[in-house]
């Protein structure tokens, strides 16, 4: 059932790893004081507890389970510093390694995990509103949001990006290994039967290629400021 948004409204800004929505949801949630929902967390989160309980990544009734049950805990809403725990533990940066990344988009591709998780990212609607990053955020959880913005970057750029990221936290991986992840990843999410990545139909399309997150997030707020919440 779809949720009635314009109670509490809900911007859903969608699009592929490394466009730099992470980023962008975070700034314009803390420029809008309003909550922040970083939906691709949970789906790191499934897939890390399925690690950490030895549940099989094949078994989607399982991994199912273990995302009704997940007890997740945000510390902050849009700072920087989010810490992010499972069971009381902080998984802060266990959840952020391409490991995790690779465990979270194979469960993402069960419809009974992202059924399972539907109802927790509705939970975060709280006044005096709510920033949805994800991929489904516009076309599936959060369809009557007023602004759904798709972010997308040329694949070369979002392969830098996370490069540089990568880099700053002194891990060195191969441009062209992460290009080529980046390029698998993409075409796992978009081709999947349920929820594909795809903008929805009345999503305005941002392209971030060339673009500081100064302008992007700029642009995104002039929006704002357009739509009717
Ligand atoms: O945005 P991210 O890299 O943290 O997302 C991790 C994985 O989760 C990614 O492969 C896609 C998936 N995901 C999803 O299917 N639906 C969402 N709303 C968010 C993320």
């Amino acid at each position: 059932m779809a949720v009635d948004t314009h109670v509490v409204p809900v911007i859903a800004i969608d699009g592929p790893s490394g466009s730099g929505k992470g980023t962008i949801a975070r700034r314009v949630a803390g420029a809008l004081g309003w909550h922040l929902l970083d939906s691709g967390a949970l789906y790191r989160l499934v897939g890390l507890a399925a690690f950490k309980k030895a549940v099989a990544l094949d078994s989607p009734s399982k991994l199912a389970d273990l995302a009704r049950a997940l007890n997740v805990r945000f510390s902050a809403d849009s700072s920087d510093a989010e810490e992010i725990w499972l069971d009381e533990q902080n998984v802060t940066a266990e959840i952020r390694n391409e490991e995790a990344g690779r465990r979270a988009s194979v469960v993402a591709a069960f419809p009974e995990v992202r059924d399972a998780l539907v109802g927790l990212q509705r939970s975060f609607q709280k006044a005096p509103g709510l920033v949805a990053d994800g991929r489904d955020m516009g076309t599936v959880v959060f369809t009557d949001a007023p602004l759904k913005i798709f972010l997308t970057a040329s694949p070369e750029e979002r392969a830098q990006r996370r490069h540089k990221q990568l880099k700053g936290k002194g891990i060195d991986v191969s441009l062209p290994a992460l290009s080529r992840d980046i390029k698998e990843r993409d075409r796992r999410d978009s081709q999947r039967e349920v929820a594909p990545l795809k903008p929805a139909d009345d999503a305005r399309l941002l392209d971030s290629s060339g673009k500081s997150i100064d302008e992007v997030t700029a642009i995104v707020l002039r929006w704002v400021k357009e739509v009717r919440f």
